[in-house]
């Protein structure tokens, strides 16, 4: 492990390939050679900590089926709902696990209502399909299922291993999130009824919030014995990321129109 400096050189950053072509990978990334101590992470700043592990996930995940697809304007709205309706069943056992863990004495630094998604995302299935019944339809993906259900996994005990997960999810789409929404309204006209998911209407100043949010995750790293269970935990999020969008895309393909086209999902 690095000092911050050297960390933050291996941060995402705006200048990545997002758009080159990609296809799912054949192994996953090796993880970094030796594993930080729970003294270096801290010492680091587990934020910090954060960013340098799943660096090169993060290229991956840019670059993975439906999220590929939709950077380079190659999406569909029924696309764009079935990765949606999946992130529900992630978000709402995120947070489900946060709500529960709201005094725990580290994951109780990250729980922010103000982020919360799993109310946003319903809202944007359901104007994107044109009702409750028609985004009810929607399927869960065996992908979602496992994501959803490693996130169940993580919230038990004393639940560190949500912050990982809720660090993966928050801080992207705090970031890439914003990008992305743009490039919807864009390609597919969603209107800002269907993109609430990157709309944070409590938050001003994303990029003063996220520093805040990386210092939560930073205190938090002292209240645990276990700071590396964060790290890993992390890690398998943006895996689940990977495979759930690769997943999202081959069932879209098998299912879908392209963009441009009339939507329908259910
Ligand atoms: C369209 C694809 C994406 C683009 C263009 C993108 C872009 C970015 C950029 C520019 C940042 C740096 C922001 C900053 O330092 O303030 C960032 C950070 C981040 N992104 Fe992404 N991103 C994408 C997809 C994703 C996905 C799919 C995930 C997770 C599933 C993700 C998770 C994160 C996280 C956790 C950070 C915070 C890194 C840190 O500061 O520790 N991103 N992203």
């Amino acid at each position: 492990m690095t000092q911050r400096s050297d960390v933050a050189a291996g941060a995402p950053s705006g200048d990545r390939d997002a758009t080159a072509d990609a296809a799912p990978p054949t192994a996953a990334p090796a993880p970094p050679s030796t594993p930080p101590s729970a003294d270096e992470i801290r010492r680091i700043g587990l934020s910090s900590a954060l960013r340098e592990v799943t660096a090169p996930l993060h290229r991956q995940a840019e670059k993975a089926g439906a999220i590929s697809d939709i950077v380079r304007g190659r999406s569909s709205r029924a696309a764009y709902a079935l990765l949606l309706r999946n992130l529900h069943a992630v978000y709402e056992a995120i947070e489900r696990g946060l709500d529960r863990h709201r005094d725990s004495p580290a994951v109780r630094h990250i729980v922010r209502d103000e982020v919360f998604r799993a109310g946003a995302i319903a809202l944007d299935l359901e104007n994107l399909c044109g009702g409750t019944a028609a985004a009810a339809a929607v399927p869960l993906l065996p992908e979602g299922r496992a994501y959803a259900a490693a996130v169940a996994e993580a919230a038990a005990g004393d639940g560190v291993g949500l912050i990982g997960h809720a660090y993966t999810r928050y801080l992207g789409d705090l970031s890439g999130g914003q990008t992305v929404s743009q490039v919807l309204a864009r390609t597919l006209g969603l209107d800002a009824g269907m993109r609430n998911i990157y709309r944070f209407a409590g938050i001003g100043d994303l990029d003063a919030y996220k520093n805040g949010y990386r210092a939560a995750i930073d205190r938090a790293a002292f209240e645990t014995e276990r700071p590396d269970t964060i790290l890993a935990e992390a890690m398998r999020a943006f895996r689940l990321n990977i495979a759930l969008f690769w997943a999202v895309q081959a069932a879209a393909d098998g299912t879908a129109t392209r963009a441009g086209a009339p939507v329908p999902v259910a």
